[in-house]
């Protein structure tokens, strides 16, 4: 929940007291990363109406602003629904606000403000794409475990299930019977990114949504909804995993293109060694920053640095097997969920690279 009542006036200003629209503001609000002041009219508004860094005003109570003659601020945004049309011109022009959004077609256009203008207005999200060396290399396992480290460390995070033929990454967190949009509801809609929709659980001080494929066969993810997720991603969180499939797609080459780093997976095996070759071609072509995490055991005693000079790729880390994670994982255990045992460490120290140190949460 993004709603906020304590004076804090680097926050937008919401003024409304149209339930269904202070819903849908609020929603968009998330949507967009931020934390907004609410105000019901403007005697609630009056205090924070100039210093807010973005004032959005419901024209139920666009009246009742002009009558109280609250400073005018040519930066106001307007917002009526399609039924409002004529008169929100008309307040528009009397109170002096620069726009005016009529939803919920300017839903996308009032997202990127509250986004722009909002406290989270820090840096975008650092963008990783997991890919296994060879099929069950272990990389969606790292993908979630990844995706939920960070998250239970106070980041924010989007996890992204980028491969169609894949089981669904909400299997391997257990998420299976939860609500939310997932890839077919995504694109059988218009297009809008609304993450908080998605499947979702708050951890701790930070929070993971998932965007996965369920058990339906479904064409691949268009790639321009891959863009625009990754848009809404980089915007409102810290940290966005995407977990491709081998054989790159579409979308899993927007994905690469959009990638800080890129994490290939491999099993300590000579095999999955020269699968993994063929891999990196193909993904290196489409990102800059790859790099492997070597999975145990090594029944020929491969050894991690071997396999990377063999790839020329820098080795990120080794995982030593965990004998009890496959029958977890079938228990529908989510990976690295205590933060003990290898793939939690080294998923740790990951994230601290990437991400850099634990955000301090104010009390
Ligand atoms: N760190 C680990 N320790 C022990 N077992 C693991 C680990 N990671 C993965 N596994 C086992 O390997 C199996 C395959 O893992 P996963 O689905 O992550 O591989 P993948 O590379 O994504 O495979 P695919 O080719 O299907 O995409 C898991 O179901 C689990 O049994
Ligand atoms: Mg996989």
């Amino acid at each position: 929940m993004t709603r906020r009542n304590a004076a804090r006036p680097h926050l937008p200003l919401v003024v409304t007291s149209d339930d269904a629209l202070l819903d849908d503001l609020l929603r968009l609000a998330a949507a967009g990363g931020t934390e907004v002041e609410v105000a019901p009219d403007p005697a609630g508004a009056r205090g924070r109406f100039t210093v807010a860094p973005l004032v959005v005003l419901g024209t139920d109570q666009a009246a009742a602003c002009l009558r109280a003659r609250l400073p005018r601020r040519p930066d106001v945004v307007l917002v009526g629904r399609p039924d409002d049309a004529g008169r929100v011109w008309e307040y528009a022009e009397l109170l002096g606000a620069g726009h005016v959004a009529t939803l919920p077609a300017a839903e996308p256009w009032l997202l990127d403000r509250f986004a722009a203008s909002g406290c989270g207005g820090t840096a975008p999200a650092r963008v990783v794409v997991v890919l296994g060396g060879r099929g069950g290399a272990g990389a969606s396992v790292f993908a979630a475990a990844l995706a939920l480290t960070a998250a239970h460390t106070g980041r924010r995070v989007l996890l992204v299930d980028a491969d169609p033929l894949g089981g669904g990454l909400d299997l391997v967190l257990g998420w299976e019977s939860r609500e939310g949009v997932r890839w077919r509801e995504l694109t059988e809609r218009d297009g809008r990114v609304d993450l908080p929709a998605l499947v979702g659980e708050p951890a701790g001080a930070g929070d993971l949504v998932l965007l996965s494929f369920d058990r339906r066969l479904l064409p691949a993810a268009p790639p321009e909804v891959m863009t625009a997720v990754l848009d809404a991603g980089r915007r409102t969180r810290d940290l966005v995993v995407v977990d491709v499939p081998r054989r790159l797609d579409p979308a899993a080459v927007v994905a690469l293109q959009a990638a800080d780093r890129g994490v290939l997976v491999i099993p300590a095996e000579l095999r999955a060694t020269t699968a993994a070759a063929k891999v990196i071609v193909d993904a290196a072509r489409h990102c800059r920053e790859l790099g492997l995490v070597v999975r145990g055991p090594s029944p020929g005693k491969l050894t991690a640095q071997q396999i990377s000079q063999s790839l020329q790729l820098p080795l990120l880390g080794t995982l030593r097997p965990e004998a009890g994670m496959p029958a977890a994982l079938e228990r529908g255990r989510p990976p690295a969920l205590e933060g003990r045992g290898p793939l939690a460490v080294l998923c740790r120290r990951l994230v601290a690279d990437l991400c850099g140190p634990v955000p301090v949460v104010p009390a």
